[in-house]
Formats: structure tokens, sequence, C-alpha cells
């Protein structure tokens, strides 16, 4: 019988789901967990038996992979009709271009047939060695990914992947003072060594924030939870530097650290309001990223299209870049919700 309980420090936003038996689950109990994470934010489902090939399987179940980094740059190159070959092979395009595509594509990119799962390793990997600090992924991108799936391989145990929920703090405060969080715009730009101090990957400066930014710092998570959409990897700064450096005291403690227990947990986590991080050892660490929509699940939880945004400009803004992102990877037979 699968147990769910509750992780310490986030204050309800996020569980431990034990002894779930994925050979003899039946499709239905499988969304039922996949709302349950919507509302919970951050799931850590333990010893799930399942390797590369069977997590695709059901993860593909919830939502569509995404990489806005393909989309960015078929709109670059809209010639290449979304064949990487296309743009390797052409001697109109730079070197520096290329090399991120080499790049993405020894990682695992490329490849959405197959999930396009990226390897998480020092070996052929993103973010190969080292500690991450906090982040969220694709962070100053108006139209980020709202969710990440990390699947355990092998010498996961002596590291950890550590969340840091945001939605607690959002309402601990005063009224007055929640509606100033309200009014607030955060600057994004990329910038070196916020995320991985030891080796950078090309291919990470396109995807964290591909242009200087204005996002809003208040957003609502796909199930609609609202929160701070506060990356410290890509936030430079705000129209209110004095209450951004409070807010960075009072998110502090509402964070856990998860030390794998075993190579083949899995953990699931909200990339909208919520920060992850990496600590520990990564000497043969092998793990397996899918980021996605939710888009066999949105639907269900709140009966609308998933909008971060509360206010204008924003909101169009949002649309916009997600009605190109629809486009540019059609030609991969990927298809995303459309908004009019
Ligand atoms: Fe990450």
């Amino acid at each position: 019988m699968t147990r769910i309980t509750n992780i310490p420090n986030l204050e309800g936003y996020g569980v431990f789901v034990d002894d779930i038996d994925f050979k003899n689950l039946s499709r239905q109990e499988w969304m039922d967990l996949g709302k349950l994470h919507m509302k919970k934010l951050v799931m850590i489902i333990r010893k799930t038996g399942l390797d590369k090939r069977s997590f695709h399987q059901v993860i593909k179940k919830w939502g569509k992979s995404r990489q806005n980094y393909a989309a960015t740059l078929f709109t670059k190159y809209p010639w290449a009709e979304g064949n990487f070959r296309n743009i390797l092979t052409s001697p109109d395009v730079d070197k520096h271009d290329k090399d991120i595509i080499r790049e993405y594509w020894k990682i695992g990119g490329c490849n959405y047939k197959q999930g396009n799962i990226l390897r998480v390793a020092e070996e052929n990997g993103l973010f190969g060695s080292g500690e991450l600090l906090w982040h969220s992924n694709e962070s100053g991108d108006i139209a980020f990914t709202p969710g990440v799936a990390l699947m355990g391989e092998r010498g996961m145990c002596n590291s950890a992947t550590g969340f840091m929920v945001t939605t607690p703090y959002y309402y601990s405060v005063s009224d007055s003072i929640r509606s100033e969080l309200d009014e607030m715009i955060l600057t994004h730009d990329f910038q070196t060594g916020k995320i991985n101090v030891e080796d950078e990957n090309l291919f990470l400066y396109k995807n964290m924030c591909p242009e200087p930014t204005e996002i809003p710092l208040v957003i609502q998570s796909p199930a609609g939870i609202k929160g701070l959409h506060y990356p410290y990897n890509t936030v430079t700064g705000s129209n209110n530097n004095r209450l951004l450096a409070e807010v960075k005291k009072g998110l502090e403690k509402y964070t856990y650290d998860y030390w794998w227990e075993n190579d083949d947990d899995l953990l699931i986590f909200d990339n909208s309001i919520v920060q992850h991080r990496r600590l520990g050892h990564t000497k043969d660490r092998l793990c397996h990223r899918y980021q996605f929509d939710y888009t066999y699940l949105q639907y269900k939880v709140t009966k609308q299209n998933y909008i971060p945004y509360f206010q204008e400009p924003y909101r169009s803004r949002y649309v916009d870049k997600m009605n190109l992102i629809g486009n540019m990877l059609k030609h991969e037979g990927i298809s995303f919700p459309v908004f009019v």
C-alpha cells in the first residue's frame, strides 16, 4: 500500500511517497499522484524500481518534454525547420552556436522521441561536478518550463537535492508587505558562477536567461498556488531591493535537503515557485532529467491553461512566447496548448 507523508520544513508543500508498486499501479492511480504532486509542489518517490526507460514511460503520462533552448534556437534559424543537423552543417552558422548544439547533443538533448531526457553526470552530462547553488531552471525566461523530474541511476547516495518553497513565506507576512510583494518586478540576466561554480556548460547560458528580462516576483504555479519566482541564479535586482533582501532571509527556513537514500529514487518538483540545489559528492553519479509541462494534468486540476502571471504586460508576453515555442516545436511533432 502506497504511503504518503509530509517532508519536513516545507509546511505542507512536499511529500514522500513510499512503498509504491509501479508494476501494479493503474493509470488512474498514477494520474492521481500527478494531481497530488501539482498541489504539493515537491514529491520524493523512494525506491521506485524504475530505470531510465520505464521512468520515461511513466513521466510522459503527466506531460510533454520541453526545453526552451530548442525553441530559441529554431526561432533564430527558422530555415533549419527544427532539425539540428541543418544548423550544424550550415556554413552560415557561427562556431559558438554549433558548439552549444554539440554540447546539447552530448548530454542527451535533440531526441524528442526518447523524451529529450538529459544526463546529469560528470561524464557527458549537464552540471558535471560539484555542488549547485539555489536556482530554478530556465529561470530568467518568462515562459520557463514548470516541471522537473530527476530519476537516479547510480552513485546518488553521497549527494542531496535540496528544495526551497516560497508559499509559506508569502502568507506569513503582513497584508501590507504582501501587497508590496505583489507589486515587485525582478530583473533577470545570466550571471556566471551562480549555479555551478566548478564547471558551467555553454548550454546553461542560453537556457537560463536568453536575454535580460523583467519578471514579476509573485506568480502562480500550474495548480494555481501563489508563491515567489525568485531564483537566485538570474535575479539581478528589483524595484524594491530593501524588501528583496528581507525576503531572501525569510525564505531560509522553508528548505529541506533530501540526501538520496536509494539510487532509484525519483524526485519531481515544481520549477515555478520552488528553487532547488545540490549538495555533496558527484563522483560516478548519474541521474536523468525530464523537464516538462503538465500537459495531461493541467486541465484536470485547474480547468484552464497555465499562465503564471496575474498582470499585464507579463501575461501577454508569456502567451506570445508560448505560441512561439509551440510553433517552433511543431517540427518535432510536439504540440502545446495554443493560446488565443
Ligand atoms: Fe536545476
